[in-house]
């Protein structure tokens, strides 16, 4: 038996209802009512009012980062930068195709791995503020990603999202979340967060997103489809429209973004389904139980476990194994894993650098 662990991004399965809305898709190639059945739940969930259909997250990274490094420029940026608690691998690399530069800002316990901290994906937020006092002019946004993929899935606290808001909002700087795991995030407020233990899972993600002005997501994961994105704008309908006009050579006309009506019909219901707190601790407690059972193990993860993601912490497990690390880093455990056991893993290779540099 093999297992592949890199499998949090469109290998889900879809629920009944999904499947369902599929055979509804509407197929126009422009004006399909898949799309304008996408763009109401986007609006109910998010309180967004232009939505932007693409084929993965990647895609509307690509229609809107260009345009926002020329915005800053046209402001005055000479270099423009974007700033994050951390900045998912795809979107730095957009970012710096783009021209600019990627500079992330988590908090110091997300590298400390053996540290139990419930937010380990917040910014630093005296880190944050220095850097956009000492370089305002730059900064092209803010991007809070929700759960913290980079760091092991882990989630940014209400307190934490509201706060680094804050403090771009004041220096006119625009919010982005990066909203892959929204659902994942606002359920991890509701368990942890006193203030928020009799909010639903509903009214949280749209705090959450109260506090942004554009969102980009990977609907993969919290959006439950095998296939699909989105670029969305709470207000700002002059960026809607440069952002359209980027997304129909890259992604597809405006109405359907490099994906089938059926595509988006099941988007639309995956979003709304998403937010049923009964699905989110179940799919929440599998990764907490194989964690554990990682932990009796001895094998060293980032903790608390967060969503979707296991980290291990390769340097140590090196030591233990007795494997000689050199400069070949955490390929040979990778490749051990798939052989030995049939695991197929990823190396993300940012946190391991941190991780073996603290080490
Ligand atoms: C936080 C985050 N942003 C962006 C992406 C890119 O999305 P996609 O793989 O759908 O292109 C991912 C994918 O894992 C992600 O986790």
């Amino acid at each position: 038996m093999s297992r592949s662990v890199p499998e949090d991004s469109g290998t889900g399965a879809m629920s009944d209802r999904q499947w369902a809305g599929m055979f509804l898709g509407d197929e126009s190639y422009a004006g399909s009512k898949s799309y304008y059945q996408l763009s109401q739940a986007v609006e109910e969930i998010f309180g967004f009012q232009y939505t932007i259909p693409v084929h993965q997250g990647r895609g509307a990274e690509q229609i809107l980062f260009p345009l926002l490094v020329e915005l800053a420029k046209e402001k005055g940026a000479s270099e423009p930068v974007f700033l994050s608690n951390h900045h998912f691998d795809t979107t730095k690399a957009h970012i710096e195709m783009a021209g600019a530069k990627a500079k992330n800002f988590i908090c110091a316990s997300a590298l400390k791995t053996e540290i139990v901290d419930d937010w380990k994906g917040n910014f630093d937020l005296n880190e944050l503020s220095n850097e956009i006092k000492c370089n305002q002019k730059n900064i092209a946004a803010i991007i809070i990603t929700i759960t913290c993929n980079s760091v092991g899935g882990q989630p940014v606290s209400m307190e934490n999202i509201r706060s680094a808001a804050r403090i771009a909002r004041d220096s006119g700087i625009p919010v982005i979340i990066d909203a892959a795991r929204f659902a994942e995030n606002a359920y991890f407020i509701k368990q942890r967060d006193s203030e928020f233990f009799h909010e639903t899972i509903s009214n949280i993600v749209k705090l959450i997103f109260s506090e942004a002005d554009i969102f980009t997501m990977s609907a993969k994961k919290d959006g439950m489809v095998n296939i699909g994105g989105l670029c969305c704008f709470r207000n700002n309908e002059s960026l809607f429209r440069q952002a359209q006009l980027r997304c129909v050579p890259m992604e597809g006309f405006v109405t359907y973004g490099g994906l089938a009506g059926r595509d988006m019909a099941a988007m639309a219901i995956g979003l709304q389904e998403a937010l049923n707190e009964d699905h989110l601790r179940s799919r929440i407690a599998q990764v907490e139980y194989l964690g554990h059972k990682l932990q009796q193990a001895g094998v060293p993860i980032q903790t608390p476990e967060g969503t979707l993601v296991l980290f291990f912490v390769f340097f140590t497990l090196f030591v233990r194994i007795k494997v000689l690390a050199g400069d070949v880093g955490t390929f040979p455990i990778l490749l051990c894993l798939e052989l030995h056991w049939g695991i197929l893993n990823c190396n993300k290779s940012d946190l391991n650098y941190h991780l073996l540099r603290l080490n």
